[in-house]
């Protein structure tokens, strides 16, 4: 076990016994890569996500009364709340597991008072959903501890509406699926309007998957956000006027944007290209990854950037000139930024010996241009969320 994960598993269960007593159960539930097909989830699109080896931990047991206690251990912060009183907070981590608990209110879960403690290694606000590992950790957590008896997708959803509702993004479901669903060394190809997936092996043999952080957190991410799902919604509405069958982007192609948009705000086309072009691009790339090349998957992913910064405009400075800087180097195969955008990393699949001279080379650049460090993060691919045996940690 590497000793982070040691250290996150530990600091859980010191402050939840100090804090509560003995806890009933553990769980632990990653955070996510994707490596293509962004902002395709709410277009009912194709997306091609995996777990990863860095995840939130939370221990939880119940209560005698009809209260929640929580505690962030890494943040060294608390919340408390009555069930039947749940409210919005300024504690913008508690509205996670909040969201959650007022989702499985809503559709009529019974539930009693619990404490629970978390804290994990998935880095905040870098694009890794760190957000979506607390929601699945925490429908997880409460489904075993209240035996709701969910399904996994019943708790991917539900945690994905939390997001939509009591957070406020109108985020789609892949975070929350790859979390939930993710598998040692595989990537999820989802199919976003079926919910149809497939695990893909993703051979990882002389190569890295190596995360860049600019470390930038725009505030705008979730304005933005919210307002790319409506410029893609308002440009479905025009196209089905002339084609009432197209409910999304996923069913229309660039002859009708051509066709249809021709008068429309220009935003408006860029945004709709950019998403049929993606969905089509994602299938193109898992044939590539079918057939073992990684050099052609690589170079979609670069494709995959330049329509993320220049068409669907949710790039920023420090990650543009991270994926050119990728661009120059031979060892890696494919950059692109990563996740909603506005700041956080860029994925970078690199030759496996060359990750070292790579990540320097990368950080002294991204020094001399922004004057700030960038945070390398060298990932592998994990299981998705479960229950931690409790003989590993007490
Ligand atoms: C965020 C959202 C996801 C998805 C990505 C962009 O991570 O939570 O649902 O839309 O952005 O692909």
């Amino acid at each position: 076990m590497p000793t982070e994960l040691n250290h996150c598993i530990e600091t859980v269960r010191t402050v939840f016994v100090s804090n509560f007593g003995h806890p009933t159960l553990f769980v632990q539930s990653p955070g996510r890569i994707n490596l293509i097909g962004e902002h395709t989830d709410y277009n009912q699109g194709f997306v091609l996500p995996a777990a990863i080896d860095k995840a939130i931990y939370l221990a939880i047991g119940k209560r005698e009364d009809k209260e929640v206690h929580l505690i962030a251990a890494d943040l060294a912060d608390s919340f408390s709340v009555a069930l039947n009183n749940l409210s919005f907070s300024e504690k913008t981590w508690s509205n996670y597991l909040i969201g959650v608990v007022d989702q499985l209110q809503k559709n009529g879960y019974q539930l009693g008072g619990f404490n629970a403690v978390l804290a994990g290694d998935v880095p905040l606000g870098a694009g890794l959903s760190s957000s979506a590992a607390v929601e699945c950790a925490t429908v997880f957590a409460l489904n075993e501890l209240f035996e709701l008896g969910l399904s996994k997708i019943e708790m991917v959803r539900l945690a994905q509406k939390a997001e939509n509702e009591f957070v406020g993004v109108k985020c789609g479901i892949m975070d929350q699926f790859a979390s939930m669903f993710g598998k040692t060394d595989a990537v999820i190809q989802l199919d976003c309007q079926s919910l149809g997936y497939n695990y893909m092996p993703f051979n990882q043999e002389g190569i890295k998957i190596v995360l860049l952080d600019t470390r930038v957190k725009h505030s705008l991410a979730s304005t933005e956000y919210n307002l790319r799902r409506e410029e893609c919604e308002a440009g479905v509405k025009i196209i089905q006027e002339k084609y009432p069958a197209v409910a999304s982007l996923r069913n229309a192609t660039m002859q009708m944007i051509q066709e249809c948009l021709i008068n429309t705000d220009q935003k408006i086309i860029d945004r709709c290209s950019f998403v049929v072009a993606e969905i089509k691009r994602l299938q193109d790339a898992c044939k590539d990854l079918e057939a073992g090349d990684l050099k052609a998957f690589g170079k979609k992913m670069y494709e995959t950037h330049d329509g993320l910064s220049k068409l669907y405009e949710v790039s920023c400075a420090e990650l543009d000139f991270l994926a050119d800087f990728a661009k120059t180097e031979a060892s890696v195969l494919g950059a692109r930024m990563m996740g909603g955008g506005f700041g956080g990393c860029t994925i970078n699949l690199v030759e496996e010996n060359a990750v070292e001279a790579f990540v320097l080379a990368a950080g002294n650049a991204f020094q001399k241009v922004f004057g700030t460090e960038m945070k390398p993060y060298i990932v592998s691919i994990g299981n998705g969320t479960s229950l931690l045996d409790e003989n590993v940690i007490f």
